[in-house]
């Protein structure tokens, strides 16, 4: 009987084991479902492969000719690039030599200016392509460099920029005389806090509010009080949306140490609606609208573009609904909905994201542009997810803290800038803004191509990105071209083209007939080579067959 009775239970706990095994598995099984097909959503096997790639370059001959082209087509490439490199030598001097002098100093340069184009070219591109780093001055919609030259502003100084250079030297000049009787006196407020934090709470249509000093503190801030308040560990965000540099939100390349508490998932789809639905261990979305431009997929720098195979293209009515059952899910399951409009809040709408696509979330991050041209994060939330202690468990608190939060010259820089949103001048930006923006990239696009010029540019209102239409291993060129051309992008390339909102139909119509004039010198030039058996499978085929070889010549040698 009690042998009988000892295998029963031995039965039933084997049972049990299996059972929670299989429920473990479907969990994991369903898990994997939900991530996106690429590397960028592995973050684990992306950054072994990362570790994997061998650097290696090509030579002067083999620079101009990576595709094979007819010896025509790479003579004229020589030329060309030997003409630009002359052009820029001279027209760029003095930038050039004061980046020269501090480039081994500054570390930030040093990856940035490494990081322009695919490596295999970078070293012979840096060496005689050199533009230099130093700006003098800026004005309407152009800065001007050391030596004189005036480019049209591209760079929308990494999304800060909406209103225009000259409005954000007014909000710092006007914000500073505002605060300037207390100076930089830190860990009391500057009375003018109280009117930002009205309008912060209007325009977020949340409860509270908190200041930090970038956008990265503001989304780590989000992140750890979601975790605090629903005691759960993970955290949620959707492949190739960046959220800064802060090593919970950066799960792939880029960081050393795998996120052991993040799940990336992939963006707009069933299957990560399905792990929002069961898993009990999910704290927290973030959501970046911005990626509502190239689902899934990285910001797009120049140093990346192998290929033509860059895409993007922006369903104002999709991404919406998709918006609106992540927040059905996430209220269903108690998770906090994060958005994060560091880059897109204040340029979409005058109420960001939330109002741009008529969702509301439970939290939202702002930096860049609200700060008035001057450093800021912000975080913006519901009262209960904002408090910091447990009332009933007085030791139990989520810290957050920051020398500079809420620095008297920021919080006036930050007043200027909210004040002036509320002005009719200011209003009136925001009316038919798609609709002129979508427009202008339309008038671009018309003009690529009844030239026949392979490029195209897609657009989420006034941020854009450069598509090319026809496979080729030298698109990354292009922004050198621009660039003589008189356009300044920021060093990520062609990938983020950024206006600012003052942007006039006159200005506008220059920068039309310089992009154009670009490409038209470029495609002139032989950079496009017009090869029928080329295709960007094939060209990725190419490349990895060359790191193979590399990889395995100098590992055995
Ligand atoms: C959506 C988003 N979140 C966070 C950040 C990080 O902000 P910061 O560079 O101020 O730390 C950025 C910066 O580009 C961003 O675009």
């Amino acid at each position: 009987m009690d042998s009988r009775f000892t295998t029963l239970a031995l039965y039933a706990l084997g049972a049990g084991a299996v059972t929670t095994s299989l429920v473990k598995l479907k969990t994991r099984l369903a898990l994997s479902k939900a991530k996106h097909r690429s590397l960028s959503g592995h973050s684990r096997m992306a950054r072994r492969v990362a570790a994997l790639v061998p650097f290696y370059e090509y030579d002067e001959r083999r620079f101009f000719r990576v595709d094979d082209p007819p010896e025509e087509i790479a003579a004229r490439r020589e030329a060309a690039f030997a003409g630009l490199s002359a052009l820029y030598r001279e027209r760029y001097a003095k930038s050039a030599a004061m980046t020269d002098e501090i480039r081994d100093c500054i570390s930030d340069l040093q990856f940035t200016d490494a990081y322009r184009v695919p490596f295999q070219f970078s070293r012979y591109v840096r060496k005689r392509l050199k533009a230099g780093t130093f700006m003098q001055s800026s004005s309407g919609v152009t800065v001007t460099d050391l030596d004189g030259n005036r480019f049209y502003d591209l760079t929308g100084s990494y999304g800060v920029n909406v209103f225009g250079n000259d409005f954000y030297k007014e909000c710092i000049e006007r914000g500073a005389e505002r605060v300037r009787d207390l100076g930089p006196v830190l860990g009391t407020y500057h009375p003018t806090i109280t009117y930002n934090v009205g309008r912060l709470r209007q325009i977020s249509g949340l409860d509270e509010v908190s200041f930090h000093m970038s956008g990265t503190e503001a989304v780590m801030q989000a992140v750890r009080l979601a975790r605090y308040h629903t005691r759960r560990s993970h955290l949620v965000r959707f492949c190739g949306a960046y959220h800064g540099w802060w090593g919970d939100v950066q799960p792939g390349v880029g960081n050393p140490l795998p996120a052991r508490e993040t799940y990336t998932l992939n963006d707009m789809s069933e299957d990560a609606l399905r792990v929002l639905s069961k898993r009990r261990d999910i704290a927290c979305v973030l959501v970046n609208p911005l990626q509502a431009l190239h689902p899934n997929a990285n910001a797009p720098g120049d140093s990346s573009l192998v290929d033509s195979s860059r895409d993007g293209h922006f369903d104002r009515e999709a991404y919406a609904e998709w918006l609106r059952r992540l927040r059905s899910v996430c209220t269903k399951r108690g998770i906090v909905l994060i958005f994060d409009e560091v880059f897109v809040g204040f340029r979409i709408a005058m109420g960001g994201a939330q109002e741009y696509f008529g969702v509301r979330a439970d939290m939202v991050t702002y930096g860049k542009t609200l700060g008035g041209g001057l450093p800021v994060g912000v975080l913006c939330g519901r009262k209960d997810l904002m408090r910091r202690f447990r009332e009933d468990r007085p030791v139990d608190i989520c810290f957050a803290r920051g020398t500079f939060n809420s620095h008297p010259y920021v919080m006036g820089a930050m007043h200027e800038f909210l004040q002036r949103l509320e002005t009719p001048e200011l209003r009136r930006l925001y009316d038919g803004l798609d609709e002129l923006w979508n427009a202008r990239t339309e008038q671009l696009n018309e003009r690529l191509r009844s030239e026949g010029l392979p490029v195209q540019v897609a657009n989420l209102s006034s941020i854009w990105t450069v598509l090319y239409t026809q496979p080729s291993r030298y698109n990354w060129m292009l922004q050198f071209y621009l660039r003589a051309e008189g356009l300044l992008l920021s060093w990520v390339g062609t990938g983020r083209l950024i206006f600012s909102l003052n942007y006039t139909q006159a200005d506008f119509d220059a920068v039309v007939d310089r992009f154009v004039a670009a490409v038209r010198a470029m495609q002139q030039d032989g950079w496009w080579l017009a090869d029928p058996a080329a295709t960007n499978k094939s060209i990725r085929r190419s490349l990895l067959r060359e790191m193979l070889a590399h990889r395995f010549s100098s590992s055995g040698a």
